[in-house]
């Protein structure tokens, strides 16, 4: 690659520097300029001259110096005999890159083939397992369309690994052939980011907790490195201390990355946790695959815990020893055993490969806390399920030190904004009476969507974290930390709903100064909280609850039933609502796929449920104006208590794999009037054609407690009386 010689525009004088590219100054930029005064054009490649700096990101493609086409100059690049949508041109540009700095970044690309694609500018920062992908510019393109720009901007807070490439991709076909040509890079001319002015977190909770956050081996230099350095006191590998970064064959453990990680933190005066010894994701296929035998299936575990727990030893505090066994708000939570996810683990082994493993662990480092963590234990089902399988295990097998098997619950706080504080201070509440320690171990909010976060979805969320963190203070005493999953909205795992504390910019967002002085943040917006709690109307009407749909239900507004409570999204539906001087009347509309009823909990036959909390005083234990009211598909009924369903009526009809059903409940509690709010919810509950709950879907209340506790339902007003 190098001698290779760039044109400069107009001079047509060969040029020869690093990589023989252009570097500031060296040329003046052509085409739109970017925008912004003293913006530095750092990098132009034309492809005029008989080498390039572009290489095949894949393997097959073929980069092809051309004169067939050429957006300026005479020649141009052509890439062809691509075989995957990550196949294209890539070029290094680490040695370009100012850290912190903003870049516009630029091409110009001519299809060759099919007719018309979508082809996207993306940018990929460090290699291996420390690789992230961003997208830079997307868009279609068809044959007919010529030279088209792509267009957008990136700011690398990171180049320390010294790799950093930019690309061409088609997500949509990996086989598109087309034409490269006057990639620009820029330096805008945008501020570098102040780090002093903010008040390092880990000293603001250095009497409650420790505060922690992720990292990778990208994150060891730079002002990401000095970011992770001055906020927080313990480090998190975000993925490269999981079973298949360690041991991706077997036998052969790879510890150089994990190592340089951990010590590079250790060497700023911070602590680590290990994250995680046994997980069914992100492990090795040859670990625990299908038929395996139970004595091989233990061999592999208990090797692989040992290990690294011994390899680490004396240089973490704590390991996440098991990660995310447990189902997804289990029904029977007193029983864990039939709580367990059904993972290779479990399958090969049983239950007791929960105690083994933890054994294993405690026999290579005593010293360290040992955890057990997992998501959505906020949900009360799932939370009383831990607590179960904690409680028996630490009866079961105390340590010789009257130590407990298990030391620690990890309640990783994946939340979005319309997660209820109060759910989750009955599990630290729970967890606190276990006398186990617990720690919030991947804390991030979603909020927004696509990477866009206005200002009323960025306070709901600095208000959600301001409300956690005076919970967590208030539960100190319990907590032994609380980590973030995450550095910035750009580098976080679900960067599309911007969860974390920074901007895209390393800039503080509200949920930085929520975070950094909850008390304040909670003063300064008295009375505002982060829930967006749903509120429909009820329309003044009296239906027939007959089956048949009478036109009056079109007067009420439709409510969506459509947010999920577990991983998987099947039946949902809308509602309507009207009112008389008696009763209420609910009509849902489900879209299903297959119809079952063949489990004998009702809860797990395809179903609809209404919850009422008549005079919405939103109690966190049901009160006698609180009810469940269950219809499934066949009108059958179910009730919350028994005593509900004294006076109620219903009717379903069916369609297809599709229902309506019509229900009338009689108010007991509360004389109804315009006006009025009414607690309510509604859930779908969607049988598998095994008879098994895959999906639940729900109006508001995504507790997952809705059967005991009214605390999140929507509300309902009543109107339209005359
Ligand atoms: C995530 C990482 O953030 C991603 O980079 C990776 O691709 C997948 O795993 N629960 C966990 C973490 O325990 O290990 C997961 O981390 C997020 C969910």
């Amino acid at each position: 690659m190098n001698g290779f010689r760039k044109k400069c525009f107009g001079l047509m004088k060969p040029f020869t520097g690093i990589l023989g590219l252009v570097i500031a100054g060296g040329c003046q930029s052509r085409g739109p300029a970017a925008p912004g005064e003293g913006n530095r054009t750092i990098l132009e490649i034309g492809f005029e001259t008989e080498t390039h700096p572009f290489e095949p990101r894949g393997g097959s493609e073929e980069l092809t110096l051309t004169n067939e086409a050429f957006h300026t100059g005479a020649f141009s690049l052509r890439i062809e005999n691509r075989s995957k949508p990550w196949h294209g041109p890539s070029i290094n540009i680490a040695p370009y890159l100012t850290a912190g700095r903003e870049y516009e970044i630029s091409c110009w690309i001519r299809l060759i083939s099919p007719e018309r694609t979508e082809l996207q500018l993306s940018t990929q920062i460090g290699q291996g397992d420390a690789a992230s992908y961003h997208g830079v510019a997307k868009k279609g393109i068809a044959l007919q369309d010529g030279w088209v720009q792509y267009t957008g901007t990136y700011r690398y807070t990171n180049i320390s690994s010294g790799y950093i490439t930019l690309y061409v991709e088609s997500p949509a076909d990996g086989t598109a052939s087309f034409y490269l040509d006057d990639l620009r890079l820029t330096e805008l001319a945008a501020p570098m980011i102040s780090l002093e002015d903010l008040d390092p977190l880990k000293s603001r909770y250095e009497p409650y907790f420790l505060i922690g956050n992720i990292a990778s081996n990208a994150d060891l230099k730079g002002i990401r490195f000095d970011l992770l350095s001055r906020h927080f006191n313990v480090i998190t590998a975000e993925n490269g201390m999981k079973p298949a970064s360690l041991q991706a064959d077997q036998g052969a453990f790879t510890f150089a990355d994990a190592d340089e990680l951990v010590d590079a933190f250790l060497a700023q005066g911070m602590q680590v946790h290990g994250h995680t010894l046994a997980w069914h994701q992100q492990s090795p296929e040859w670990m625990n695959h299908e038929g395996i035998s139970r004595g091989q299936a233990v061999e592999n575990l208990v090797t692989h815990a040992k290990t690294v727990a011994a390899h680490f030893k004396g240089r973490v505090i704590s390991w996440d020893v098991l990660n995310e066994a447990i189902t997804d708000n289990p029904q029977n939570p007193e029983d864990w055993r039939g709580a367990l996810r059904e993972t290779p683990w479990y399958k090969a082994i049983g239950d007791d490969y929960i105690p083994l493993l933890f054994q294993a662990a405690r026999e290579a480092d005593p010293e360290a806390k040992l955890y057990y963590n997992d998501y959505n234990l906020d949900n009360q089902n799932k939370a009383q399920a831990v607590y179960a399988m904690v409680k028996e295990l630490n009866e079961r097998y105390p340590d010789v030190g009257g130590r407990p098997l298990i030391d620690g619950i990890g309640m990783q706080g994946h939340y979005r904004v319309n997660t209820n504080p109060k759910t989750v201070a009955l599990s630290l509440e729970r967890f606190a009476s276990l006398g186990v320690e617990i720690s919030i171990t991947e804390l991030d909010i979603q909020a927004g969507a696509d990477a866009a976060l206005s200002e009323s979805q960025s306070l709901q969320q600095a208000l959600l974290y301001g409300s956690l963190f005076t919970l967590f203070k208030e539960y100190a005493g319990s907590i032994a930390r609380v980590t973030f999953w995450g550095l910035d909205d750009a580098s976080s795992w679900r960067a599309s709903a911007n969860p974390t504390l920074f901007d895209k910019n390393l800039q503080a967002k509200q949920a930085f100064y929520a975070v950094s002085d909850p008390e304040r943040f909670m003063a300064q917006h008295q009375g505002l909280t982060a829930q967006e709690t749903r509120r429909a109307h009820a329309v003044f009407g009296s239906p027939v609850v007959d089956g048949i749909v009478d036109p009056i239900w079109e007067q009420a507004p439709a409510l969506p039933v459509n947010q999920y409570l577990m991983a998987w999204q099947g039946a949902s539906g809308t509602a309507r609502v009207l009112w008389d001087d008696a009763s209420l009347y609910v009509l849902v509309t489900v879209t299903d796929t297959v119809l079952n009823k063949a489990s004998l909990n009702a809860y797990e036959q395809d179903s609809v449920e209404v919850f009422l909390d008549e005079r919405n005083d939103k109690a966190a234990s049901f009160q006698e104006d609180d009810g469940q009211y269950r219809v499934n598909f066949m009108n059958e009924t179910s009730f919350n208590p028994q005593s509900a369903g004294t006076g109620f009526v219903s009717a379903v009809k069916t369609s297809g794999a599709s229902y309506t059903v019509e229900m009338k409940i009689p108010f007991k509690h509360r004389t109804p009037a315009n006006g009025a709010e009414i607690g309510f919810d509604l859930q779908i509950n969607d049988a598998s054609d095994q008879g098994i709950r895959q999906s639940v879907a729900l109006w508001n209340d995504l507790s997952g407690n809705s059967f005991q506790d009214t605390s999140g339902y929507g509300i309902l007003v009543l109107t339209g009386k005359p």
